[in-house]
C-alpha cells in the first residue's frame, strides 16, 4: 500500500504538475478539481509514464460543503495520508469597484476558506502519519496590497501566507511541515481566467508549472516555511518588506500590479483598462 497525497486544483497548471511529481515519488494522489475529463487525462498520463504512484481522480468543487472530508476519506481508503497540497486558487483582476463582488467573495471562499477546511479535515491524519507535509500555494502577491489590479487576490494570498507561517510553528513538534510557496508568474491558464480582458506578455523569468512544482516540493521536503523562487522575486520581496508602507502602496497603485511578478507591459493603460473591464463585467 502506497502513502497518499491530496492535491486540490490538480486538473491543470501547477496542481497538475505537483500531482504528477508526487505520483512519480510513489504517492497515490487524490487529484481534486471540477473538470472530470481533465482529471482523467492526468490519470492516463501517469499510467502512460508508468510512475510508481497512481492518480485517483475526485471530481468536485472544493468550495462545496463536505468536499474536504470526501477527499480525506478517499485518501485514507487508499493508504496513510502524508501530503496535503492546497493549490486550487482563482483571481478576478481589475479595479475592485468595477469587478463583480460575487467573484471577489468566491475568491475568498476558494483561496482562504477552502485551504482551512482541507487542513482541518486532513490534520489529524497528517499528525498520526507523520512525518508529513502541508504545501500551500500562495503567491508573490501575498507580500503587498495590489490596488487597481488584484486587491482581493493579494489579500487572500497574504491570509494564506500568514496562516502557513503560524501553523508551521504550531506543528513544529508534531512532524508536520507547513510550506507556503510564493511563485511569481507561472505559465498556466490562471491569468487568462483572472483577466480575460488583459493582454498577456511573457516575462523573462516566467517558469513552467513543472518547474514551480519541483521547487515547491523540494522546499516542502526540506521543511522550508516560505519558498520564493529567483533573484528578482527575492529582491522584490526584500524591497517590499523594508520600504515604508506608504511607498509600497503608492508604487503598487502606480504600477497597477507591475512591481512583483506582473510586469507593466502585461496591463493596458489605466483608462484603457477601465474601459475593458467595464465591457467585461
Ligand atoms: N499562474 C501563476 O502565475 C501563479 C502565480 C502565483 C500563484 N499562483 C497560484 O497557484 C495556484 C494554481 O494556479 P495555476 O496557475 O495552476 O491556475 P490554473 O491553471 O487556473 O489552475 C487552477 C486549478 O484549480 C482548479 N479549481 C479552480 N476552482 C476550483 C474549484 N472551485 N474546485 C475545484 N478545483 C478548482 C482548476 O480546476 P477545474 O477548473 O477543473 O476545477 C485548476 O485545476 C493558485 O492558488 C494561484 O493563485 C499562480
Amino acid at each position: 500500500m502506497n502513502n497518499t497525497a491530496i492535491v486540490t486544483g490538480a486538473s491543470a497548471g501547477i496542481g497538475r504538475a505537483i500531482a504528477m511529481q508526487l505520483a512519480g515519488r510513489g504517492f497515490d494522489v487524490v487529484a481534486v478539481a471540477r473538470r472530470q475529463e481533465k482529471l482523467a487525462e492526468v490519470a492516463a498520463e501517469a499510467r502512460k509514464q508508468d510512475v510508481s504512484g497512481r492518480i485517483i481522480p475526485l471530481a468536485l468543487d472544493v468550495t462545496t460543503e463536505g468536499a474536504a472530508h470526501k477527499a480525506v476519506a478517499l485518501a485514507n481508503q487508499n493508504g496513510p495520508l502524508r501530503w496535503l497540497v492546497n493549490n486550487a486558487g482563482m483571481a478576478r483582476f481589475g479595479e475592485f469597484g468595477r469587478t463583480r463582488i460575487s467573484e471577489q467573495l468566491q475568491t475568498v471562499e476558494l483561496n482562504c476558506k477552502t485551504p482551512l477546511a482541507f487542513t482541518g479535515a486532513a490534520l489529524p491524519h497528517l499528525i498520526a502519519n507523520a512525518p508529513s507535509n502541508i504545501l500551500n500555494i500562495a503567491s508573490l502577491a501575498a507580500f503587498q496590497p495590489m490596488p487597481f489590479f488584484g486587491l482581493t487576490y493579494g489579500a487572500s494570498k497574504a491570509f494564506i501566507l500568514s496562516f502557513s507561517e503560524g501553523l508551521s510553528e504550531e506543528l513544529k513538534d508534531k512532524g508536520v511541515t507547513v510550506t507556503a510557496m510564493c511563485p511569481g508568474a507561472v505559465e498556466t491558464e490562471f491569468d487568462l481566467l483572472a483577466a480575460p480582458q488583459v493582454r498577456r506578455a511573457r516575462q523573462w523569468d516566467e517558469i513552467t508549472p513543472e518547474q514551480c512544482a519541483a521547487i515547491a516540493l523540494r522546499g516542502a521536503e526540506r521543511g522550508r516555511v516560505v519558498v520564493i523562487k529567483g533573484v528578482r522575486h527575492r529582491a522584490n520581496q526584500l524591497i517590499v518588506k523594508h520600504a515604508p508602507r506608504w511607498f509600497v502602496r503608492r508604487e503598487m497603485a502606480r504600477r497597477r500590479g507591475g512591481v512583483v511578478g506582473f510586469p507593466k507591459e502585461m496591463l493596458p493603460k489605466a483608462e484603457e483598462s477601465n474601459e475593458l473591464i467595464k465591457k467585461a463585467v
